[in-house]
């Protein structure tokens, strides 16, 4: 018996505990998906403005993918990691050459983010034998235990009673917000920045330090775009203190930034990289860690302590070697950069046009509107760990028009399956322009103070 849209939803208030939420709360119960939309069980279509949790970069039912993983499904779903399979060993190897083979060797994989960034922690640890892990407040690094340790926002605190020791945290550089101007102002904020990281360092004692765990490009917390020379300065702190630096390319992986990863837009390397998302794009759960030359040679004279059941799953890499082909074949980088001009125009306009919007960031197809209820100071329209009523409205507002995404405090993304086309851009964006438009009412006529 098939059940209703609303059965459903009942379903899922009485028995799921849903992520970063109360339970019993009400959820939009979804029938169908395809490209870059998805409907409701009354018919209703959200176009997918935030590629879900910035993972459908290929969109939905990407048929080259699906066929993928029917095929592979036909032939053997999972086969234990101790044993090669062809969607696993093809994919490593396209993981190492989109990272750069020069540089890179291998691939641990495993089952989404969170985990990858685990690993990534333990192999650190592994490598150095130091304890210590340096990552950034403005970040998110996923919810396991030590993953959540390292990730700065508030969805840490949980994970922190009881704890895991070795996590500190330090301050990245958030240019709007901290008060100066990217572009004008960032070479003084770079020096500043990286002086206080580097005596940080020095406070917790270099020498115990095993890695500085990054977001290339900062994404849950308001797609952060760091100061020119940040980036370098924090691989050459690196370098100095024989610290190993792991990028977070989760969420700005795979052309997400217009680049295979976020990193390759600046002049450094991470001795590890982890990844999850737009490998497969979310059709199934995968992530990993890809590591240098260096750290692939110490685990070849090491045993890494390292496993997972369901480590290189094959329905899971089949799905992402299928994904990558797309990439590839479809020249998406191309496309991500040509979808960007308008993206980023739009953006500008928006700055000049409303009175709620500060700043607009967007690099590739990661974007976000920083939002304030007065742009002389810049204060924002919510602030950071205070719950607030005007930003969860404007997403209610949004999808009431069809148009599905997500922020937080004080951002809204706009960050869309990269296969979008011009006309659905043109289509959707005017949505959001109208819905700033009722912001600025609001903060006009008082009602927000
Ligand atoms: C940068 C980053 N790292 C890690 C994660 C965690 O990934 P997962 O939810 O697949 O465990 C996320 C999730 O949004 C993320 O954005």
């Amino acid at each position: 018996m098939e059940l209703s849209g609303k059965e459903i939803a009942q379903m899922h208030k009485d028995y799921v505990m849903q992520s970063w939420s109360k339970s019993g709360v009400d959820a939009l119960a979804v029938e169908k998906a395809e490209g870059i939309y998805f409907w409701d069980y009354d018919g209703k279509k959200y176009a997918d403005m935030s590629s879900l949790l910035v993972c459908s970069n290929l969109g939905h039912e990407l048929p080259e993918i699906v066929e993928a993983i029917k095929e592979q499904a036909d032939k053997m779903c999972f086969m234990a990691p101790a044993y090669a399979t062809e969607p696993k060993s093809k994919l490593a190897k396209m993981l190492v050459e989109a990272a750069g083979a020069k540089d890179y060797q291998r691939v641990f994989f495993t089952n989404g983010g969170a985990e990858s960034n685990e690993n990534a922690i333990k192999m650190a640890r592994m490598v150095t034998g130091r304890t210590k892990i340096f990552s950034c407040y403005r970040s998110y690094h996923g919810a396991t235990l030590a993953s959540s340790n390292a990730s700065g926002d508030w969805r840490r605190f949980a994970a922190e009673i009881g704890g895991a020791g070795g996590f500190i945290k330090f301050m990245n550089p958030h240019m709007y917000r901290d008060g100066f101007n990217k572009g004008v102002d960032d070479e003084a904020v770079t020096k500043k920045a990286l002086e206080d990281l580097e005596l940080q360092l020095r406070y917790e004692g270099p020498q115990n330090v095993a890695a500085i765990l990054m977001e290339s490009i900062v994404g849950a917390n308001g797609v952060i775009l760091p100061p020119d020379g940040y980036m370098e300065g924090v691989r050459a702190l690196c370098d100095k203190y024989g610290i190993l630096m792991i990028c977070d390319e989760v969420m700005a992986g795979f052309f997400r930034t217009g680049k295979w990863f976020g990193w390759q837009n600046f002049d450094i390397k991470p001795d590890m990289i982890t990844f999850a998302k737009g490998v497969t794009c979310g059709y199934v759960q995968l992530g990993g860690v890809i590591v240098n030359k260096k750290i692939a040679k110490y685990f070849e004279e090491n045993v890494l302590q390292c496993g997972l059941t369901y480590s290189g799953h094959t329905l899971a890499c089949a799905a992402g070697v299928a994904a990558l082909n797309y990439y590839i074949d479809h020249d998406i980088e191309g496309h991500v950069a040509k979808m960007h001009v308008i993206v980023e125009t739009f953006m500008n306009e928006m700055v000049e046009k409303h009175i709620c919007v500060g700043e607009a960031r967007c690099i590739g197809l990661f974007a976000a509107f920083e939002m304030v209820k007065n742009k002389e100071t810049r204060e924002p329209l919510q602030e950071y760990g205070i719950p607030g009523k005007w930003m969860p409205w404007i997403f209610a507002e949004l999808k009431r028009r069809g148009y599905a995404t997500f922020g937080r405090e004080n951002f809204i993304e706009i960050c869309p399956p990269l296969i979008i086309t011009e006309e659905e851009l043109k289509e959707y964006l005017p949505i959001l322009d109208e819905v700033l438009t009722k912001v600025d009412e609001k903060i006009l006529s008082g009602e927000i103070q």
